[in-house]
């Protein structure tokens, strides 16, 4: 049975507030598929009799449970090898010069989806920095979606998925086959851990970064909750440190906060005042 436009509105209007994201009318068609599951197990008989729990309040957490089920977590290894290119050749250098007093790094992939983008981090570091294995270097991952979250913290991943960017060095390097999977090694796993957060509410329980990954997620967002999370991640961000953005994707309604330092394939950004 179909929700109505208004039940479909309601949906909308619930994952933007629980999530920021926005989802365009012409997507309707993906609340069924992604809800079903979760109606189902709340004993809902079908979608609309699960909207009807979802607006009478009950219980909490399935508001939380419907905006994670429609977030989009496309990710791989070494997306966009291009930004890659330039951490491992400019970016990364200038930020170990900076830091040689604290002996400290610390990375965050915001939005990190199923994790790969952090272990592409610690994979590259390990690779082509190895002074830094007497550093404090820590690459935190944040996602609002549960499920990704411990899929992350897991670090095991399918064929298909290793398949996608992790050259076959690397992967025999810092991968080890466990049956039909391939386990990400210790000492790259030990570099990285995996929080919830949601990017749209503060998180004071993360530190300040010297480099902050933020791809491909502003996309989902308005123009108003990226200022807001611009000024958020700025807060979060030392002087000096860099804010790297997606492909397609600009500060450029915050750049008051922000300044362009490389136009490469995408962004990097310093924090204005950051010296
Ligand atoms: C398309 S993936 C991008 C993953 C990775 N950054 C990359 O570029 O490959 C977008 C991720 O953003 C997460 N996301 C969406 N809205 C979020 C929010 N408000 N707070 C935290 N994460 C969010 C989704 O759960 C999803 O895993």
């Amino acid at each position: 049975m179909a929700c109505s436009d208004s039940d479909y509105a309601y949906l909308r209007g619930l994952v933007l507030e629980q999530s920021a994201n926005r989802i365009d009318p012409s997507r309707n068609a993906l609340f069924d598929t992604r809800l079903a599951p979760i109606a189902r197990l709340s004993g809902a008989a079908n979608l609309p009799d699960f909207v009807s729990m979802l607006k009478a309040g009950r219980p909490a957490h399935l508001h939380r449970a419907v905006a994670e089920a429609m977030t989009v977590n496309e990710t791989s290894f070494f997306r966009d090898i291009t930004t890659f290119d330039m951490l491992r050749e400019v970016i990364l250098p200038e930020l170990i010069e900076r830091g040689m007093a604290r002996r400290q790094l610390r990375i965050w992939s915001a939005a990190s989806s199923t994790g790969q983008e952090a272990y592409s981090l610690a994979m590259l570091i390990t690779e082509h920095f190895p002074e830094l294995a007497q550093w404090d270097v820590k690459i935190i991952g944040t996602d609002i979606s549960r499920h990704v979250v411990d899929y992350a913290q897991r670090g095991r991943y399918r064929r298909l998925e290793v398949n996608r960017g992790l050259p076959a060095r690397m992967l025999l390097k810092y991968m080890v086959r466990e049956g039909e999977e391939w386990e990400v090694v210790p000492r790259i796993r030990s570099m990285c851990e995996f929080r919830y957060a949601n990017l749209c509410t503060p998180m004071p329980q993360l530190p300040t970064f010297d480099l902050v990954m933020l791809r491909n997620v502003l996309l989902y967002f308005s123009q108003h909750d990226r200022r807001t999370l611009f000024s958020e991640i700025y807060r979060k961000m030392v002087p000096g440190g860099y804010l790297v953005l997606g492909n397609a994707e600009q500060a450029e309604d915050s750049t008051n906060l922000f300044e362009v330092e490389f136009a490469a394939n995408c962004y990097f950004y310093r924090p204005v005042n950051g010296s």
